[in-house]
């Protein structure tokens, strides 16, 4: 039998290159979905450091905040591999800044990219899966989507957004074999949070009970748990990996 298929949005960030990894330990064909403003050298960089590594991460270029880009990506991806059978929507980035300085670009930048992407995605290969009669969609969201964070008013709204949209999908695909879930890592030692002031990040470490930022291997195998033929029963869920940051 040939290898499920699974694609990983901002698979060649911190956590998507863990994720990619983790999945291809699993046994699927990994497509890092990629986009970096065009860069397709770091793209073909990362290619070229897993294949060094053992791992054939095979790239799908696509802006994720553009249907039609977005519909270009799942094309080619059809063209050369078969139709998706995992979607991790790991893309996104952050804009933060208090409201009172937020611009209505630093608002919609962050929508477009971090959740909008996400139905956009969603929307493309979900039908078929429902053909198929299965399918695995696991959305990243974060503790920010949970709790909300200062400077965070753009990001926090699109990571929560992501629930009422991995519940209401879960729903709709429950019997026909696809689930639907969240992830919500808290702080991750990637570069995301290296963007974050030093002191800022300091107050925020010393919140976390375990002592230390996560790993983007932490967050990979809650995504490989969600994933397998055995979680066919948990759908429309959220998984927390905050290190007991956040408990709810
Ligand atoms: N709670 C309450 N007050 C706070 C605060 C907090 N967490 N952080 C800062 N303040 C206060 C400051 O003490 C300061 O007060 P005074 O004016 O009285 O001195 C004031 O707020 C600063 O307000 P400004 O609007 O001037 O803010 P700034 O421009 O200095 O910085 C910021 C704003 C850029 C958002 C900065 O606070 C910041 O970077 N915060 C961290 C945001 C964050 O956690 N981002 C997560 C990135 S990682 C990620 O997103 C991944 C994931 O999923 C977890």
């Amino acid at each position: 039998m040939s290898k499920r298929i699974a694609l990983v949005t901002g698979g060649t960030g911190g956590l998507g290159k863990a994720i990619c990894k983790q999945l291809s330990d699993d046994g699927y064909q990994v497509i890092a979905g990629y986009y970096s403003g065009g860069n397709h050298d770091k793209a073909q960089k990362f290619q070229e450091e897993m294949k060094a590594e053992g791992y054939d991460i095979a790239l799908a270029y696509g802006n994720i905040r553009d249907w039609a880009s977005c519909e270009a990506c799942i094309e080619g991806i059809h063209k050369d591999f078969g139709t998706v059978d995992v979607l991790v929507n790991n893309g996104g980035i952050t804009r933060d800044t208090t409201l009172r300085k937020m611009t209505p670009e630093h608002w919609d930048d962050v929508i477009a990219t971090n959740l909008t992407s996400v139905f956009y995605m969603t929307r493309l290969v979900i039908n078929d899966m429902l053909a198929k009669g299965w399918g695995r969609i696991v959305n990243i969201s974060s503790i920010n989507g949970e709790k909300g964070q200062f400077g965070q008013a753009n990001y926090s709204a699109a990571k929560a957004g992501m629930y009422g949209f991995t519940k209401a999908v879960a729903q709709e695909v429950a019997g026909k074999g696809v689930t639907v879930n969240t992830v919500s890592p808290g702080y991750i030692a990637t570069s995301m949070i290296m963007d974050v002031p030093e002191e800022i990040r300091e107050t925020i470490r010393k919140d976390i009970p375990v002592g230390r930022f996560g790993e983007p291997e932490d967050i990979a195998r809650v995504v490989s748990f969600l994933t397998a033929e055995s979680a066919g029963f948990i759908t429309g869920a959220n998984i927390s990996a905050n290190g007991g940051q956040y408990m709810h």
